[in-house]
């Protein structure tokens, strides 16, 4: 009732009587006064005015399980939604969380990260009460060649998250960053359980700068906010919300067809690489060529020097002019 009563509050952004509220949920006006008493307990100014009701006054933001709650527009991505102060790594959580029965749509957020895990065996930098840290657990009954495809699609949905919750445009490198003023903004790790040709759980986990201000010295030249970028604070809730929402959006369609036919353009459209100069860190060996975007599976297409074309899968791409890169 707690994040239900927020959002009526937030979305009135004027007195509601205690009556209302009562009549509303269908409870008494001292379970009304209780449940107003915790959400002013975790931070929230609502201000009580006899034969007026509650007012809820300038937010300032409060990162926690209802204000999440009260914020997520969605049918199954987000819900439900499950917000820990301190956990060793979303990731981590979310797969044992999988594993234990959760289903499709569930998600973990924390507001700090102990273990928290980045891409080959790197660790993501995750201190408290800044940034976004979240994964999200997909449970689908496609074959696992078409999973790589879901990062892909979290990409775009950050992207909008992002725009919708604060109007800052970034970009993607392809696969798993977000950038912004040619500086990462985002990463994105995921990892999924697989049975000969079959899908228990995907988990997508993304980790998100939002209000960080130092980076360690080796990332320091490639790492950026979202604040350093629009220069304000950011509503966490608001933006994990905003991109549930998105992600929801490009499922849909993704699901339609099992692969990026009617998502390509887009992310076409958002590569910060398309039509640049990109080095391949191939296991077999590197090379270098043109990007070309990806095709309808999400391999990125590579262009080489004697015009070739190759399909790169899993690769790690690096971008000329983008961090640092020759
Ligand atoms: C990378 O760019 O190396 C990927 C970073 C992924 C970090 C996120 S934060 C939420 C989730 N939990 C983790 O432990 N890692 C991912």
């Amino acid at each position: 009732m707690k994040a239900e009563i927020l959002a009526l509050l937030r979305e009135r952004g004027d007195y509601v009587s205690g009556q209302e509220l009562c009549e509303h949920f269908g409870v008494s006006r001292t379970a009304v006064w209780k449940a107003i008493n915790q959400l002013k307990k975790e931070g929230y100014a609502i201000e009580a005015v006899q034969n007026r009701g509650y007012l809820l006054t300038a937010e300032d933001e409060v990162f926690g399980q209802h204000e999440l709650e009260s914020r997520m527009e969605t049918e199954w991505a987000g819900h439900p939604v499950t917000f820990y102060e301190t956990v060793n790594s979303t990731n981590l959580q979310a797969k044992l969380d999988a594993e234990n029965g959760a289903g499709e749509g569930a998600l973990i957020v924390a507001d700090k990260q102990t273990a928290g895990r980045g891409r080959r065996g790197r660790s993501w930098n995750s201190p408290a009460g800044t940034n976004v840290y979240f994964t999200l657990i997909l449970k689908p009954d496609y074959a696992p060649d078409k999973a790589s495809m879901v990062t892909l699609i979290m990409a775009l949905a950050v992207v909008e998250g992002i725009r919708a919750t604060c109007g800052v445009q970034t970009g993607i490198k392809w696969p798993n960053d977000i950038v912004a003023d040619g500086k990462k903004i985002c990463g994105m790790l995921t990892e999924m359980s697989v049975e000969q040709n079959y899908i228990h759980y995907v988990v997508i986990g993304v980790g998100i700068n939002v209000g960080l201000q130092e980076f360690a010295p080796e990332i320091a030249a490639t790492a950026t906010s979202l604040q350093e970028v629009c220069g304000q604070p950011v509503p966490r809730a608001e933006l994990v919300a905003n991109v549930m929402k998105a992600y929801e959006k490009y499922y849909a369609r993704f699901c339609k067809t099992l692969d990026l036919k009617e998502l390509r353009e887009e992310y076409n459209g958002l590569l910060v690489n398309c039509g640049r100069q990109v080095r391949v860190l191939d296991p077999k060996g590197e090379y270098t060529g043109l990007s070309r975007g990806i095709n309808e599976s999400g391999e990125l297409l590579v262009e080489l020097s004697d015009g070739s074309v190759t399909e790169v899968f899993a690769g790690e791409v690096s971008v000329r002019g983008i961090y640092g890169y020759v």
